[in-house]
């Protein structure tokens, strides 16, 4: 076979697949327990070399076992749908197969990626800010850490963390776990992250905070390092910007928000005033992966400094690869702690460039309608109950049993049926210690009778369930019958 047969085929593989999960031939995903799958698999790596042939069938198996993200019933994480342009990208930078840090071999890609980050500084308000595409959002908040460590202790470089003052962050109870994992990774210590008490919709209480940063200081710490939400994994909260900027600025602490989540939503002039007080931030994780549909990684680290991210780093003697060179400005690896760095700015900007501002406002706009139409359909459920009143894309709710059952476990248990038989996947957390369903509308290209759908499914998953003779504690909650 020719290269270009070769690549034919497998896209007739990829493309088949992609139209079978759009015509609803296909479910959301085919259960198997993971010692079932394995046995099903042949995953070992042969000695002797095989054939196309062998890498298609791969390909296919591969395929089959997916769990199909863009399927109207996945309703399951903070990322979803399909969105072609971004996904063709994702092909190019993988042919074209290079790194980012320097001009000289990224040369389109160095100037694109320098574009979105300016385009995405001016949607935040950073008029002087610098940024970098970073391997998740995660990381992202761990950047964002690191800049405002290094600010307060400019010789920690150098010096380490051994004989400096200690550090206090402050995050909201709902905030995502990573702050955690930065402050163990950057020497702070994850028993020095304050998490502050939110309200019953998620959103960090300011006197709360305030409080805390008092005790802080009294304990002989420094407070560096306050951490806003902008979307929260559970709730999709939208934490008070403007009030914790004020609170910041007093207290002379690093203000970040963390977007990774619903930072896209800024796109859209109806919801942007979400982000009132985000000007006045240090620094912003934006992950175009979740809500710009764009597929993972594509994640942002927006500084409101210029040459912030730059003077986090260590100079270090790396002109073998960094030339002393007319293109010298433009080698963004120095602001990067990676040294290889993938291409995913590609597939952002030709997403972008293809919808525009005005395409992806319409689709966070439709998702914001699909929300809402979710919301209602759970208040006018007699058997349903809404959690918390949702400010963006997240929907937490119960089904509501009233035989004296285990709450948390019929709700584990419809939900693992659901998934079981491949009707849809939901995901689950906990608000205040207690079971909560998680419906995110991440995926504009869903309709409101996907949703009817899954709520019937639901319902009529725990109307069954609920009238078994079964009674079980949450941890149990698997040995509820699976209905077949
Ligand atoms: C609020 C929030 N922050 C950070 C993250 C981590 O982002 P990533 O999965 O890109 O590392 C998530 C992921 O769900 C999130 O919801």
């Amino acid at each position: 076979m020719t290269n270009k047969e070769v690549l034919s085929k497998a896209f007739e593989l990829i493309g088949n697949y992609q139209v079978n999960i759009n015509s609803g031939k296909e479910k959301v995903l085919n259960y198997h327990k993971p010692d079932e799958l394995e046995k099903k698999l042949d995953l070992k790596i042969p000695v002797e070399s095989k054939d196309y042939e062998n890498l298609f069938s791969d390909i296919e198996e591969y395929l089959k076992f997916s769990v199909k993200t863009s399927h109207k019933q996945f309703l399951n994480q903070l990322y979803s749908s399909e969105n072609l342009p971004a996904i063709i990208g994702e092909f190019v930078t993988a042919v074209t197969n290079t790194s980012m840090y320097t001009y000289e071999v990224a040369p389109m890609a160095t100037l694109i990626e320098k574009e979105l980050i300016k385009k995405m500084c001016e949607i935040a308000g950073f008029n002087d800010g610098g940024g970098i595409f970073a391997t998740g959002g995660s990381n992202a908040n761990m950047l964002a850490m690191m800049s405002a460590r290094n600010k307060r202790l400019p010789d920690v470089k150098k010096s380490g963390m051994m004989s400096a003052q200690t550090l206090a962050v402050f995050v909201s109870d709902q905030s995502h776990y990573s702050f955690d994992t930065a402050a163990n990774i950057l020497g702070i210590g994850s028993d020095n992250v304050y998490k502050i008490k939110s309200d019953i919709n998620g959103r960090m209480l300011i006197k709360d905070l305030h409080k805390s940063i008092e005790t802080s200081l009294r304990k002989g710490q420094s407070p560096f390092f306050i951490a806003a939400t902008a979307g929260t994994t559970m709730l999709g909260a939208f934490d008070p910007l403007d009030e914790i900027a004020v609170i910041a600025e007093k207290y002379n602490i690093w203000m970040h928000v963390d977007g990774s989540f619903g930072g896209s939503i800024i796109l859209s002039n109806k919801y942007k005033h979400l982000f009132k007080g985000l000007k006045q931030a240090d620094s912003f994780t934006w992950n175009p992966h979740k809500l710009m549909n764009v597929p993972l990684i594509a994640s942002v680290l927006l500084v409101k400094e210029k040459n912030r991210l730059l003077k986090n780093l260590t100079d270090l003697d790396t002109d073998y690869i960094y030339h002393d060179n007319e293109a010298q400005e433009y080698n963004l690896g120095k602001q990067s702690i990676q040294c290889g760095r993938r291409v995913d700015a590609l597939k952002v900007w030709l997403a972008w460039r293809f919808y525009g501002d005005e395409g992806y406002e319409k689709r966070i706009n439709r998702m914001f309608e699909l929300a809402n139409y979710a919301k209602r359909k759970v208040e006018l459920s007699d058997k349903l109950y809404l959690l918390a009143n949702p400010q963006s894309l997240s929907i937490c709710f119960i089904y509501k049993t009233e035989l004296g059952k285990d709450n948390d476990a019929l709700n584990l248990t419809i939900r693992e049926n659901l998934m079981k038989k491949g009707l849809s996947l939901v995901n689950y957390g906990y608000l205040n210690g207690k079971v909560a369903i998680r419906l995110v509308i991440s995926n504009p290209e869903i309709n409101e009778k996907d949703l009817d759908e899954f709520f019937e499914n639901f319902i009529k998953a725990g109307n069954e369930l609920e009238h078994q003779k079964i009674n079980v504690k949450a941890t149990q909650a698997e040995k509820y019958l699976i209905i077949e």
